[in-house]
């Protein structure tokens, strides 16, 4: 079980904890379709059966370890191409709460939390849009917390970086208010301060990177990101190129 924070305005003042389940992205979209979610409802699990990563990857987490969990969110002041602000706004929560255990956390283009050069946090936002603006957003966010052993040579924890144990439901509270002082910011409009902190914090920002595109691969030094936030390079002996997520790789 995990507790509500009650002090938080929105996010985790009402939280669902199921054992296991598929995915909590879908548990808490149809929460959300089924009228059942107040903005920042958290739907938390101790272990996906089907948990969903980006570019249709599957994010796999071992029972127990980690904070896996979904936000529900009605970002309705946000226009379809500001809805990069979410990733923003979550992604600064996300690594604040991060600093305060441990050193060089920055996020990866466009939502990947790193420590040093291993991922240790990824973020799955699907929305729903109704004309120009968002109506509905699940935030769904797997944080490895006290898995010690992974697959994937690029991935870390908290455990594994600082060497002790957490009790994730101590930690959950803290996280959920870093996430909610962004959301917060956001909804205030504060989004100049939002970007800027962003670009401060992007892994490689200003460093000559390898990368893939459709013509190939390439180096090239990271500048920022636009207004709708593509991933903009300037490329070695070429020329300034924005990319969307799906148009470019690291390497
Ligand atoms: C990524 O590929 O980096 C995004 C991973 C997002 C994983 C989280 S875990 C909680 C939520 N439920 C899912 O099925 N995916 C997200």
């Amino acid at each position: 079980m995990y507790n509500s924070c009650f002090d938080n305005i929105f996010i985790g003042k009402y939280i669902t904890y199921l054992p296991t389940c598929h995915s909590t992205n879908d548990i808490a979209s149809e929460l959300v379709q089924k009228g059942l979610a107040e903005e920042g409802h958290i739907v938390i699990t101790d272990f996906q059966t089907a948990g969903r990563g980006q570019r249709g990857a599957a994010w796999e987490s071992t029972r127990g370890l980690n904070l896996t969990f979904s936000v529900c969110l009605q970002p309705d002041f946000l226009l379809v191409d500001e809805q990069f602000y979410l990733s923003m706004a979550f992604s600064l929560g996300i690594k604040d709460f991060l600093s305060s255990y441990t050193e060089d956390v920055s996020i990866k283009w466009p939502n990947d939390l790193y420590v040093g050069n291993k991922k240790c946090c990824g973020i799955l936002i699907e929305n729903a849009i109704a004309g120009l603006a968002l109506k509905k957003s699940i935030v769904g966010i797997g944080l490895n917390i006290n898995q010690q052993t992974f697959e994937n040579p690029k991935a870390t924890s908290l455990a594994e970086i600082t060497q002790t144990t957490y009790d994730l439901k101590e930690l959950l509270p803290a996280l959920l208010t870093q996430l909610e002082k962004y959301y917060v910011q956001l909804k205030n409009g504060k989004k100049d301060q939002i970007r800027h902190g962003y670009i401060q914090a992007m892994y490689g920002f200003g460093q000559e990177r390898k990368f893939r595109d459709a013509s190939g691969e390439f180096t090239g030094i990271i500048e920022g990101i636009s207004n709708s936030g593509m991933l903009i390079i300037n490329k070695t002996n070429s020329h300034r190129t924005e990319y969307a997520m799906k148009e470019i790789q690291w390497l």
